[in-house]
């Protein structure tokens, strides 16, 4: 049965086709709405706008589910590798042992970066912020490859996609250790995707850093957690830059600038900076909830809320209790996870909270398990878009594949003055 919305405006009645997804979800087809009838939707910051149909990732805010491919988060991050995950979302199926292989290859032939890259570096003052230094250089990269650089051509994509993932952890780790004045350490083919990340960060030419298995594994579990998630700020961003037959590496550098502001992936920097006035400041946990509940003071409780979790973020959920076993593991006492408990113990009794339905997302306790690992808080973002890299690239490709793929290009409703005739300069007021 296919389905019809009616939209009836001065005595006239546009029919709309019904879209239906896998789960039930229904939205109303209106891209014809406006030659029909000269109407356009409104939506600012596109609350309640699908952008396009996705066959990636899927997310149930109410219930608080969150499923890539059709596989529930919490199987993914229990059982799964972070390449495994990527493997998923980039090309549709969990991979057979051959192919997890060739692509685990394909990530290891890819890891360095091009020796002149190095000299790029250079060019950032020390105190550089790492996200900016990584989506310069992800650009940069492309600039080397150019036969990559043609969006048209998919045999080249799963070299593209593997060059992206491997390099994305090379280029972070040395921006790290530019920013500290060590040298980059080389990666090593041997190690997996993870503990070849760890010792690009933590190595010294003369130590070698040999992470502990729970240390691996709660990066692990974060990169998965990160993966992906469908059409939020950065991603829109990605398949936006894309839709104009961008490239690949050029979609993915506007990616990581969407996502380094606070409300968006900067959110877990934002809450240890958050976590760490308010240890400093010696005030009760809620004196600070008040000031958040003051609209005037414009403070936010950083690491919660959520545009589509109505209910508990199930990613934050999975780190909470992954932050308990590996600072237990590693004999680590934070005070600040002791605020952070605090904080969500008082919102969540909380009127405000609780009407808004407001809950811990994703960033609210990532940071800590990062701060415990050792990653310095300026990269905390990056981890995060080291994570996101394998969704970017899932939804650019997705886009790229579509037959009828068009421009991306809202509308607007025009407000500002209507037709005038231009002063000259010695006539105005
Ligand atoms: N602290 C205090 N009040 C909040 C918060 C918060 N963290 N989040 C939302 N509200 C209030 C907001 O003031 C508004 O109140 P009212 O109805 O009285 O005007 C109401 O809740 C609805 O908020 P909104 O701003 O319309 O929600 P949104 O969907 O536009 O924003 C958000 C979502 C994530 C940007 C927001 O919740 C926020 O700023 N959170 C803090 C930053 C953060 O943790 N970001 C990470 C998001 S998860 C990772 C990712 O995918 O990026």
């Amino acid at each position: 049965m296919s389905d019809k919305a009616t939209l009836t405006y001065k005595g006239k009645t546009y029919e709309l086709p019904v879209v239906i997804g896998t789960e039930n979800e229904i939205g109303i087809d209106i891209s014809n709405l406006r030659s029909a009838s000269g109407l356009i939707t409104l939506d600012d910051s596109y609350s309640n706008t699908g952008s396009c149909l996705s066959a990636i990732t899927y997310i149930d805010g109410e219930a608080g589910v969150l499923r890539y491919r059709g596989y529930p988060i919490e199987q993914l991050a229990e059982r799964s590798t972070f390449v495994e995950t990527a493997y998923l979302l980039i090309f549709g199926e969990l991979p057979s042992a051959q192919a997890l292989r060739e692509f685990r290859n394909l990530l290891s032939t890819h890891e360095f970066i091009h020796e002149d890259m190095r000299h790029n570096f250079e060019g950032f003052p020390p105190n550089a912020h790492p996200m900016a230094i990584l989506s310069a250089m992800i650009n940069a990269m492309g600039c080397y490859q150019p036969a990559l650089l043609q969006p048209e051509d998919d045999n080249n994509f799963a070299d593209a996609a593997a060059r992206l993932m491997s390099k994305v952890r090379t280029i972070a780790a040395a921006a790290y250790k530019k920013s500290i004045g060590q040298p980059m350490i080389y990666p090593r083919p041997e190690l997996q995707y993870v503990p070849n990340f760890l010792h690009m960060m933590f190595s010294m030419p003369n130590r070698p850093y040999e992470p502990v298995r729970e240390v691996v594994d709660a990066l692990r579990q974060i990169l998965i957690l990160h993966a992906d998630h469908e059409q939020n700020c950065s991603t829109s961003t990605v398949r936006m830059v894309g839709s104009s037959q961008a490239n690949l590496y050029a979609s993915v550098a506007s990616g990581v600038c969407a996502l380094w502001g606070p409300l968006h992936g900067g959110a877990n920097q934002a809450v240890i900076q958050m976590l760490l006035q308010i240890q400093a400041s010696g005030e009760p946990v809620e004196t600070f909830i008040a000031k958040v509940k003051d609209k005037s003071s414009k403070i936010r409780l950083m690491g919660f809320g959520h545009r589509v979790y109505k209910n508990y973020d199930p990613r934050a959920r999975i780190i909470k209790e992954s932050c308990d076993k590996l600072l237990a593991k590693l004999g680590i006492s934070d005070p600040l996870l002791d605020i952070a408990l605090k904080l969500e113990e008082v919102a969540l009794k909380d009127e405000y909270f609780v009407s808004r339905k407001l809950y811990p997302n994703v960033d609210f306790y990532s940071g800590i398990i990062m701060r415990a690992i050792g990653i310095p808080l300026p990269m905390f973002p990056v981890m995060f878009a080291i994570g996101r890299m394998p969704g970017w690239i899932a939804h650019w490709r997705e886009q790229h594949l579509r037959p009828d793929a068009r421009i991306h290009r809202p509308r607007q409703i025009y407000i500002g003055p209507a037709k005038r005739d231009y002063v000259p300069l010695d006539q105005r007021s």
